[in-house]
This record gives C-alpha cells, structure tokens and sequence, in this order.
C-alpha cells in the first residue's frame, strides 16, 4: 500500500519524524527558525495528501486550489485564521487544530504578561542592565497592584477560564464576557457575566482572549478603549487583528488607558522600529502564549494523532 505524502511546514524534532515515516511518506521544510517560503508551499501542496502546518501558514484559496489531493490540514495552534476553512469545507479537507493541551500554559503566560506589564518587570529588568540604579527611592518603577483588582476577561472560553482561575488565587473579582455563559466559572469562581460596554468601564485589567473571526475584528478599538478606565491594563494573547492598533497607540500615548501587556500584533513579526514597541507603558512579547517544551511537543503530538486518526483510525481526534 502507497503511504500518504506528509507535508511538515517546519523542522520538527527527528524523533517525532521517525515515529511516523513507517505509516507516512514524509517531507519537510528543513528549517527550525524560518517559515516555508509561500511558492514552496504552492508546489509542495499539490503532492500532499496531509499538511502539518503552522500559524505562521496561510492557508487561503489560493493555495487550497493547488491542492489536488489533499485531504486534512493539521494546524499546531488553537486558533486557525490562518486557515480558509469555509473554503476547505467546500473541497472536503478536514482542517483540525490543537486544543485543551496547550490552556494551562497559555493562562500561566498570560497571567505572566498581566503581571509584568503592572509591576514593570521588563522596565525594571532594563533598568539594572542600564546601570540605572543608584539608590532606592519610594516611588521608584511603582506600578499598580494585582491583587483584589477587577480583571474584565473578554473571550471566556477554556483559556479564559483557566486566567480566571488564577485571577481567584489573587483575590482579584472577575468580570467576564462571551458570546455564551460559562456557568462553570460563574459557580466555581464567582466569574460575572457582563456585557462588553460594562466590563471595560469596570475592570482595572482588560484581558483579551477572544479568537480572531468576522465579530472580531477590530473589537478593541477607538470607542472601546475610550470607555476603559484612565488606570486600566489591556493585556492581548489571543490574535492581534482583534485590536485597532492605531486606535491602542492612541489611548497608550494620551494616557486614556494606563498600560498593555500584548503577546501578538495584527501583523507577525513585529519590528523593533513599531510605535508600539517604543513605549515604556507596553510589554511586548513575540507571541509565545503556548511556549513551554512541554506543551509545544505535546500540540505537535497531537497534529500527528489527528492525521493518523484520518488516515489509519476512527477519524481526527479535534477536528474543528
Ligand atoms: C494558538 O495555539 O492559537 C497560539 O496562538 C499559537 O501557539
């Protein structure tokens, strides 16, 4: 029997690779540290019958119509804009993504960044390297306390949840707003559903964790950011294209919000020349929400079960 041709859009580990090479004929952009360039992957696809592929990927129509055999498309990561999903759907290709492996460690980053961004960390670490430190003084890198705060979290879905869990170690209130309840949390954690409108009036930190979709696009902008608190801390892990970053910049520079704390931009990677990244008042991160070895080799676990479930079990294990 013909094994099916396997698409890897990054170097992954040889472990893994040797793992499944007995089940899948295997082939592979070769490098860790650099996407597959766009007419690689325009050639390469037409021969595939599976795609591991990564965020860094679009996915789109163009590519899907080169696509003459290809069956399933196996995303690392739990969001999938990357993907034209509507587009596979119409030509049969089952797209999965990675879901539930990577919540934990997702919500401790996110919680890092929140904690950074209102302690300073990043600015303080810079001020040591700086050889700015010449004596203590008592408003020295001050920032704003976590502990027994509002946290407004937009987006309650498993991460949200678990950033609520840890929000309730610090005593903090939680707001929350989602296209659906989560009784779970209401229960659990005492979370309040609320409306957009009142979550950014009321909350000291606005944590956004909503996929990128339609709905989406651009929520957190002028008007949004107007209504938030003079003190309130945005903190961004889910997708950039969920902020208007002219809009963010505006309110950042004017003081209209206190601070942003944000792990991914509307356009990836960001430079060091961005507005963004030259304010003190920001921390910025290269999108490493689920970064941990741990989880990364447990979402790449689990793309290959997804494709040896399609092509040898009982189907895709998270199809979406
Ligand atoms: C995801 O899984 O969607 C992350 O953003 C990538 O780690």
């Amino acid at each position: 029997m013909t094994k099916p041709i396997l698409y890897i859009t990054r170097k992954v580990p040889d472990q893994i690779v040797k793992k499944i090479t007995s089940n899948f004929d295997v082939r592979m952009w070769e490098y860790e540290d650099q996407p597959v360039p766009r007419n690689v992957l325009l050639q390469e696809v037409r021969n595939a019958d599976g795609i591991l592929c990564l965020i860094s990927e679009q996915i789109d129509k163009e590519i899907l119509d080169q696509a003459k055999r290809l069956k399933i498309i196996s995303n690392m990561a739990v969001g999938y804009d990357n993907i034209d999903v509507l587009a596979a759907r119409e030509k049969g290709i089952v797209v999965t993504n990675t879901p539930d492996v990577l919540t934990e460690t997702t919500a401790d980053l996110t919680f890092a960044l929140l904690m950074a961004t209102a302690r300073r960390l990043v600015e303080a670490s810079d001020y040591i390297r700086n050889d700015q430190w010449t004596n203590w003084s008592p408003y020295l890198l001050a920032g704003s306390d976590i502990h027994r705060k509002t946290i407004g979290i937009v987006g309650m879905g498993r991460i949200g949840h678990a950033v609520a869990k840890r929000a309730k170690g610090f005593d903090m209130s939680i707001l929350y707003h989602n296209r659906n309840r989560n009784r779970n949390a209401e229960v659990e954690l005492q979370a309040e559903y609320t409306d957009f409108e009142s979550l950014l009036r009321n909350a000291d930190f606005v944590v956004s964790l909503v996929p990128h979709t339609l709905e989406t696009d651009q929520l957190f902008n002028k008007e949004a950011f107007a209504k938030m608190k003079s003190s309130a801390i945005f903190i961004n892990a889910s997708r950039g294209k969920v902020v208007d970053e002219d809009a963010l910049l505006h309110a950042l520079h004017t003081k209209e919000i206190k601070a942003a704390g944000l792990d991914v931009f509307s356009t990836e990677p960001i430079r060091r020349d961005h507005s963004l990244v030259k304010l003190d008042n920001v921390v910025c991160l290269p999108h490493i929400g689920s970064a941990s070895v741990e989880t990364r080799t447990r979402m790449l676990q689990l793309c290959i079960e997804n494709l040896e479930g399609y092509f040898f079990g009982k189907g895709p294990k998270t199809p979406v």
